[in-house]
Order: C-alpha cells, then structure tokens, then sequence
C-alpha cells in the first residue's frame, strides 16, 4: 500500500502540516496519531463535525453517509472515513462554511 502526502492547511487557526497516509488508514485516525486536533464527532461518516475540503488530490470516501452528491462534487470530504487516493491539499475545519453554503439548503432533486 503507498503512503500519500496530505497536507492539512486551515489559514484561520494557521495550521499547514503535511502528513503521511498510507493508502488504506483514514485521513483523519492518522492527523490524531500525529497530534493535530482537528474536530471530529461520530467517526463512523455519519455526521459532519469531520468535513475539510478538498483543495487538490483525491480521496475514497465510499464509506461515508453524510455528503450528499452536490456536496461531494463541490469538493467536500468526510475525513474519519476518507483514504487517500493520491497526494493532496484538504482545508480542514468546514463543516460551518458547508452549512453557511448554499449547497446544503438546496435539494437532491
Ligand atoms: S466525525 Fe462524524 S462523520 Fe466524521
């Protein structure tokens, strides 16, 4: 399994830290392990305490319940349930800019 480089930024509390994730561990179990507090609440993908954005890269985040299409699409990850796919840039701390965005006042349909 390859280890990918995610680098974690959120300019408001200045946090920038790359980490390194093996393809098959979850983006946010590994940030804990090494010590960056990032908020989190279920952790099973049920919720939205744990959404960052993804800025640049990929990731698998099939596991998670919360996110519907559109929000996904706009580039919104559940962390506690996401493996890396590749290098990449997550801003971390989202899930108020996910509520305050008009994509969760609009409908599936
Ligand atoms: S902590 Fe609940 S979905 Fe990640």
């Amino acid at each position: 399994m390859p280890n990918y480089k995610v680098r974690l930024i959120n300019q408001d509390i200045g946090l920038d830290r790359i980490i390194e994730v093996p393809r098959n561990e979850y983006i946010l179990d590994i940030a804990e392990d090494e010590n960056i507090r990032l908020p989190s609440g279920c952790k099973q993908g049920n919720c939205s305490a744990c959404v960052a954005k993804i800025i640049s890269g990929k990731v698998d985040q099939s596991e998670q319940k919360f996110l519907r299409t559109q929000e996904i699409e706009a580039g919104y990850t559940i962390t506690c349930v996401a493996y890396p796919l590749s290098d990449c840039t997550l801003e971390t701390h989202q899930e108020q800019v996910l509520y305050n965005s008009s994509l969760y006042f609009k409908s599936d349909s």
